[in-house]
């Protein structure tokens, strides 16, 4: 296998229980940080094993050109029905992982503007300190300078805004950060100007992860930058990828700040590792551009394994155990007596714990 890298030895990872993972030693690792922001429900768990098994001997692989299959389109409703009313009359778009969600995204708001006699639109803007894959389109609208350096001649570049990150802001941040906020999304207007009408969408994280750590934004700044993008008929792309699925305390992250995108792209927790997945979550406007637009009411993209019988049954067992236990709730910091605060209060009060905990190794 080709491995991540050729100087490090990775030890073998042969089983997983709950929070850990042994190796073919015999070690225990605590998995703090779920493999990559990634198994939400834990290692083991028998009855997604379970849906596995029994979706991969009643029907394994359908191709959607020529059907759908009931999993899929109830895993759909539910993941619907998940992410709220806004997205009532939406439609999800399955995918093998966040890469091939944000691609499916980029193409799926192309569409959109082509459908609604925006053809001139099609720069997708994104922001500095942001990741949202390795594909060369994911590449093209993330931030991090070493993960892009030496694929650049490879992509198309469209503007990239600054992000707020008060630790090291550009602005007067002593009222709270209401004012950068408003500086930084002042910034997503200027760019928008600045392509003279070729912006299709905004594209960023509620919250940062792999590129800035877990960076909130300030007060107000997502609220002007919707209320931006509404106001350009540009459409807003959030990416939780990493944030969905109720990693945050919310069943997705925007929803802190009441902030409705048009679309909303999620992996990771969606499956919690146990098949890859992703999905594109598009509001009923975006649907109905397509479905009822000029073009031939399809949306021109697939992958011959988008929407896997096996892989959505994963994901359908996932959330009805996330929904269940009510581990959402569980994840709510601000929730009395919730894991999650238990987790926080204990951290704050001896942040040595931190250091033990990224030790990973028991
Ligand atoms: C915010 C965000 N978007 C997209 C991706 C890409 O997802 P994947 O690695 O599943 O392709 C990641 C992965 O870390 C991510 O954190």
């Amino acid at each position: 296998m080709l491995r991540r890298s050729f100087r490090r030895p990775y030890p073998v990872a042969v089983r997983g229980e709950g929070v850990y993972v042994w190796d073919a030693d015999g070690r225990r690792y605590l998995d703090f940080s779920g493999s990559a922001a990634v198994n939400f429900i834990g290692h083991g768990v028998r009855e997604i094993g379970d849906a596995m098994l029994e979706q991969a001997r009643q029907l394994e692989f359908v191709h959607t050109s020529q059907f759908t299959t009931p999993v899929a389109e109830e895993f759909a409703a539910e993941m619907l029905d998940f992410v709220g009313e806004h997205f009532r009359g939406g439609a999800v778009y399955f995918t093998c992982g966040g890469s091939e969600a944000i691609e499916t995204a980029l193409k799926l708001v192309r569409q959109y503007q082509v459908e609604v006699g925006q053809a001139k639109r099609y720069q997708v803007l994104s922001r500095t300190q942001s990741y949202h894959g390795s594909t060369l389109g994911a590449l093209s609208v993330s931030g991090n300078r070493k993960r892009r350096e030496i694929y650049l001649p490879m992509v198309r570049e469209f503007a990239h805004i600054g992000i707020p990150y008060c630790y090291r802001c550009d602005f007067d941040c002593s009222d709270g950060c209401r004012n950068c906020g408003q500086q930084y999304a002042a910034e997503l207007e200027h760019a928008i100007e600045a392509t003279s009408g070729e912006a299709a969408a905004f594209i960023f994280e509620p919250t940062s992860g792999a590129t800035l750590g877990a960076v909130t934004p300030p007060p107000g700044y997502l609220e002007s930058i919707a209320e931006i993008c509404r106001r350009h008929g540009v459409l807003l792309i959030a990416d939780e990828v990493m944030t969905g699925m109720g990693r945050t305390g919310r069943n997705f992250a925007v929803e802190h700040w009441q902030v409705a995108p048009d679309i909303i792209v999620t992996a990771k927790g969606l499956s919690s590792g146990y098949a890859p997945l992703g999905a594109v979550i598009a509001s009923k406007k975006v649907v109905d551009a397509i479905a009822d637009g000029p073009g031939a009411g399809a949306f021109l993209h697939g992958f011959t394994y988008n929407a896997h019988p096996i892989s959505v049954a994963v994901g359908r067992a996932v959330l009805r155990r996330v929904r269940s236990l009510d581990l959402v709730r569980a994840a709510d910091s601000e929730e009395f007596k919730s894991k999650g605060k238990q987790l926080s209060q204990e951290l704050c009060e001896s942040p040595g714990r931190l250091r033990l905990f990224w030790g990973l190794k028991y």
